[in-house]
This record gives structure tokens, sequence and C-alpha cells, in this order.
């Protein structure tokens, strides 16, 4: 087995920085919001890979029953020699794809990439012993600005798999996909998984289960605050909501304050009131329809090959060529 290498562009105290930035913009805006990368710690990571497997959150169980119908068409479209992943997390459902691409391909070097590099060590070790004869380079750095550095040495696919797109807002999705665009070469591809507009009734309880793992996964966000800007939220004073958000079609994940509350955040050298019932949006997860994303995957510049679907309509593939 080759051993897997690993690449990391953001240390403890890059994360920290980075951290302290958003949390700076995001805790003195009215309304208060943070981006979704900080729920990913170690414990986050690991509160997402239990959210996977909860009965409401249908979206990583219909993908993989997509992948698993459609993964060898992908394959011989894609052609592609270096797979590079991001946002790959445990890279669980990756593995149909690795397959398919090394057997119906010439598949060589897999790159899988996350921010949580507790979850990517896990992952390239893992698929390292499951396929002794790929290379497997994890790249650990935030997926927003390292593009240009991903490594090369082949025909490359980019996945971007479980709907992680739509965690992005829309002006920064379309300066992420024309970023991707930008890196590829022609010939090569991206491969988006993103979940579609379905009835609200099956979706909120897919971000509000009733074991309460997503809640504690939203909370999970003011323990990275407390643990690594030295803040003392007290996480179990507040509410986890998810919001239908129509005109958007997105869901909101928030946190709302139970009570009263002045936070301190001791490396922003601040505090940080919540009024009893205020919010702090901690998510959006938005959901598509066919046209609108070929529309944006247009515009970034990429011609849009194949969209697969399961048959409820609840998620999409979708294979674009550069
Ligand atoms: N692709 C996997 C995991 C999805 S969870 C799946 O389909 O199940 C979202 C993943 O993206 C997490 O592993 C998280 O750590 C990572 N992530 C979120 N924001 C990120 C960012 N800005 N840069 C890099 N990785 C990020
Ligand atoms: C990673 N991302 C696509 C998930 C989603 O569905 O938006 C994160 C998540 N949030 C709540 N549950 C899962």
């Amino acid at each position: 087995m080759n051993s897997p290498t690993l690449e990391v562009h953001l240390s403890d105290d890059d994360l920290t920085s980075a951290l302290r930035a958003d949390a700076e913009l995001g805790l003195t805006a009215d309304p208060k919001w943070l981006p979704p990368k900080w729920f990913y710690d170690a414990r986050g990571s690991e509160l997402f890979e239990q959210i996977t497997q909860l009965p409401e959150y249908y979206p990583t169980r219909t993908e993989r029953a997509l992948l698993e119908r459609v993964v060898g068409e992908i394959a011989r479209s894609a052609q592609a020699e270096v797979l590079v992943e991001l946002g790959a997390g445990s890279a669980a459902k990756t593995r149909l794809l690795l397959s398919a691409l090394s057997t119906e391909g010439p598949l060589k070097t897999y790159v899988p990439q996350d921010v949580s590099s507790s979850a990517l060590r896990g992952a390239a070790e893992e698929v390292s012993t499951e396929f002794p004869g790929l290379a497997v380079h994890g790249v650990v750095s935030d997926f927003t600005d390292t593009l240009r550095n991903l490594p090369r040495g082949g025909r490359r696919m980019i996945a971007f798999l479980g709907g992680t797109l739509g965690n992005l807002v829309p002006a920064d999705r379309a300066e992420f996909l024309a970023e991707i665009h930008h890196v590829l070469e022609p010939g090569e591809h991206l491969l988006l998984g993103v979940g579609l507009v379905i009835d609200p009734e099956a979706l909120v309880p897919a971000y509000a289960d009733a074991a309460g793992v997503t809640a504690e996964f939203n909370r999970n966000v003011l323990h990275v605050l407390n643990s690594r800007l030295r803040a003392d939220f007290a996480p179990e004073k507040f509410e986890h909501l998810a919001v239908w958000d129509a005109a958007n079609e997105w869901i909101e994940m928030r946190l709302a304050a139970t009570e009263d509350m002045t936070v301190t955040v001791a490396d922003l050298g601040r505090t940080v009131h919540f009024a009893r019932g205020e919010h702090l949006r901690t998510e959006i997860s938005a959901k598509f329809r066919a046209e609108g994303l070929a529309s944006e995957l247009a515009a970034a510049g990429f011609r849009t090959e194949q969209v697969w679907t399961d048959d409820d309509q609840r998620f999409a593939l979708v294979l674009a060529g550069r």
C-alpha cells in the first residue's frame, strides 16, 4: 500500500486568525451570522457523519443510491486520471466513484481536500488501504481560496458532492464556480452533487431531526468559538432552528438565544450582546432546480453534459465540462 501524503495549507494558527476575522464580522453584524465551515472541528465532522445516518436526512443516502446507479457512465465520460474532491469529509460515497474510475478508466491519483484535518486524515488512510494501487494526496485547505494550488498530473475531474455547493451564498457560489472553471483545462470535468427543491414538509425535518443530532451539530459552532477564541458561550442556552426560506429556496439553520445574554469573546477583546429570542444564522443550505443550476454553470463558463436525478427528484448529480 502507498502511504497517503498530506499537504497542510491551514495551520492551527491560520484557522484561529480566520475564525477571529469571521467572528468579528459576523457577531457584530445585524442580524448576526457565521460561515458554516466553523461547524467542522473533529467533533463537528463526527456529528455530520451521524447526521448522514438519520432517518430524516435523505440527501446522503439518496446521493449514494444515485451514484451507485450512474457511476459507470460518469467514469466513462470523464476518463479522469486524477480525482480531486472538495469538502471530501469521510469520503464514504467517494469509494463508489474511485472504484468505477479505476476499473472503467485510467484513474491514478485521488486528492481529497477538506478544512477538517481529522476527517481528511481518516479518509486518506482508509482510501489508501482500500485502493492500494492509488496515490492519495490529501490537502487541508479552505476550498474558497486554494483552488489554484491543487495538484495537476493528468486529466482531472473535480467532485463536489453532498450538496455542499448549497452552503455558499449565491454571490460566493458564482465566484467559486468561475474559479473552478478557471483552474480546469479543456476536456476536464466538474461533478456536482446538489439537493433539489422539494416539499418543505420533507425538507425541514432533515434539518430538525427528532433525535436532536442536527441541533448538537449546529451548537457545535459555539463550542468551536469557546475553544478557539476563548469565548464563554453557553451552547445549551441556544435553541436550534431550521427555517425554509421560500423566496431564496434555501434552509437556514439558526441558533436562537433563549434569554438575554452577554458573551465575552476574549480573543476579540469584546463582549457580544444577545437579546432573548435573537437569532444567529449559522448556515444556509440552498436547494436547486435543474434549469437554475445549468444557468449558474453556464455563467461560470461550463457546459452541462448530463444531469441525473433520483426517481423522487430529491437530489441531482451534474457532470459539467470545461
Ligand atoms: N462530501 C461529504 C462531506 C459533506 S459535509 C459528503 O458528501 O458527505 C461538508 C464538508 O465540507 C465537511 O467535511 C467540511 O469540513 C467541508 N467544508 C466545509 N466548508 C469548507 C471550506 N470552506 N473549505 C474546505 N472544506 C470545507
Ligand atoms: C454539508 N452540507 C451539504 C450539509 C447540508 O445539508 O447543508 C450540512 C448540514 N447541515 C445540517 N445538516 C447537514
